[in-house]
């Protein structure tokens, strides 16, 4: 039940020009292969992996004991709760919403026959918006909702809101008992929401229990960390979650890089966007339970590669690694990640793909067998008698050739089955593709600072103590434009 890597139409010869040769692959290589033992030294390295965020690599070895927990848990969870909501954003929330919808049956939270004994599960605190957490507490009973809050730091503004919105809610639904109803998944030594658990356990041991976010683990490469009680909550098979990543990470650990298929695709994208120019790259499941993993993968690419600074290795004193942005060493680049799905975005966004700029690549997601399938009746038209799974895939075949037709490199990572086990494989397939683009750049893959930006001017406006002098100079002596003769 492996994956397959079709890199064929990555190269000059399905696309010409606009593919990579073999002197394209030939210059790179020494600089990949340094990569390549520079990301496995530092991978091989306990104190490495914590220090440089690189631990999610071993998440998949997890201890058996603590997963046993977190399936305990969410199994006294699932009997009696109907409702689960989930608090959370960017990391502390994509990589769930792309595991319920690839890994559970469409449909989930409205049937419960497809539910089978699991509660509803809902996601918010990842936006600002009133409208979806307020229609969603009227509708639901408090006395019958467990909520579980993911955030690292405990100060996101989007989570903490909708946190003590949800706790008012819980306050008055079910009384004073009501953090029994609350979990905290969050850093076990320090922020707010750390400090919220101690505080609420001191008083109440079955109030806000919490499990911890493991240390060297950044949000988004936390699926198989802080994703665990979610996904035993919703019945997934763990272990073979694990299974599936621990089998990418042997291929993915090869050192001959031509044959590593993470490296591949990072070396290949790296070439393209470097030597061809290609800077979007567009992820197209041919699955719409795939759709949200996508939107994973988008967050993964933007957050890892998009940076303003290269790094810079120091070693301290005790012989450690350690990187820092390097100032006088400016990037400011990164491909631009663009989500779709097949065969929905055939119309839409696959127009510009195949004649609008020539400035993309496109990583399909082939499906080889659905997990159900549909027979088209009837004899007299050229429909009857196919199913809609041998539609799919023809369909990606067309799209392949349409692009190769007009030049447009494109690769196909071909999944036999969504499974758990081919799903965890293909989130461990895209965190050491990322991990290895970043060495092959030169770029800190695993921080995100310009992330700060909004959260700074937001807690400026806000009047939050601690944002410092040079941040609100920064906003006081660059404020917005609006000049009202451009608001038309
Ligand atoms: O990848 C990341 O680290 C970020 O996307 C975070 O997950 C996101 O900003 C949420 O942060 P927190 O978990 O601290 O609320």
């Amino acid at each position: 039940m492996s994956l397959k890597f079709d890199f064929n139409n990555m190269f000059s010869s399905s696309v010409g020009d606009h593919g990579v040769s073999q002197v394209d692959i030939n210059g790179m290589l020494p600089k990949a292969k340094n990569a390549a033992s520079h990301l496995k030294k530092l991978l091989s390295d306990p104190k490495a992996r914590v220090k440089l965020n690189l631990e999610w690599a071993k998440l998949p070895e997890q201890n058996k004991a603590d997963i046993s927990k977190i399936q305990k848990i969410g199994k006294e969870i699932s009997k009696k709760y109907e409702n689960v909501i989930f608090l959370g954003i960017g990391g502390s929330y994509l990589g769930l919403k792309a595991a319920q919808d690839a890994l559970c049956l469409p449909y989930y939270n409205e049937f419960k026959t497809l539910r089978k004994k699991s509660p509803r599960v809902y996601f918010e605190g990842n936006n600002l918006d009133p409208d979806t957490l307020k229609t969603l507490l009227k509708n639901i009973n408090p006395k019958n909702t467990f909520v579980v809050v993911i955030s690292k730091s405990g100060e996101t503004t989007e989570t903490k809101a909708a946190l003590m919105i949800v706790e008012a809610w819980l306050k008055t639904g079910v009384g004073v008992k009501y953090g029994r109803q609350i979990l905290a998944i969050t850093d076990p030594e320090s922020g707010s929401l750390h400090k919220r658990v101690v505080a609420e356990q001191e008083k109440d041991v079955l109030s806000f229990r919490s499990f911890p976010l493991l240390k060297g683990v950044g949000g988004r490469f936390s699926e198989f960390n802080m994703g665990l009680l979610h996904l035993a909550i919703i019945g997934i098979n763990i272990n073979e979650l694990f299974n599936g990543a621990k089998e990418m990470s042997v291929r993915c650990s090869q050192d001959d890089i031509l044959k590593n298929p993470a490296y591949m695709y990072a070396l290949l994208h790296v070439i393209l966007y470097r030597e061809k120019q290609k800077s979007l790259a567009v992820l197209m499941p041919f699955s719409q339970g795939l759709k949200s993993t996508a939107d994973w993968y988008v967050q993964l690419l933007a957050e890892s590669l998009g940076k303003k600074y290269h790094r810079k290795v120091v070693v301290s004193e005790d012989g450690s690694e350690g990187w820092i942005n390097d100032k006088d060493n400016e990037f400011a680049k990164g491909r631009t990640p663009i989500s779709a799905a097949g065969t929905n975005d055939l119309h839409s966004i696959q127009q510009n793909n195949v004649e609008g700029e020539n400035n993309k690549v496109i990583t399909f997601i082939r499906v080889e067998k659905f997990k159900t399938d549909l027979k088209i009746p009837g004899k007299n038209d050229l429909l009857s008698g196919k199913s809609f799974s041998q539609l799919m895939q023809l369909a990606q075949e067309a799209t392949e050739w349409a692009l190769v037709r007009e030049s447009r490199p494109n690769c196909t990572i071909i999944m036999p089955k969504i499974t758990d086990f081919t799903w965890g494989a293909l989130l461990f397939f895209f965190e050491m593709a990322t991990a290895f683009e970043g060495e092959l750049l030169n770029i800190n893959a695993f921080d995100q600072p310009g992330v700060e930006g909004y959260k700074n001017y937001m807690y400026y406006k806000l009047g939050k103590p601690g944002v410092s002098q040079n941040i609100i100079n920064e906003i006081k002596n660059h404020p917005l434009l609006k000049d009202p003769n451009l608001i038309l």
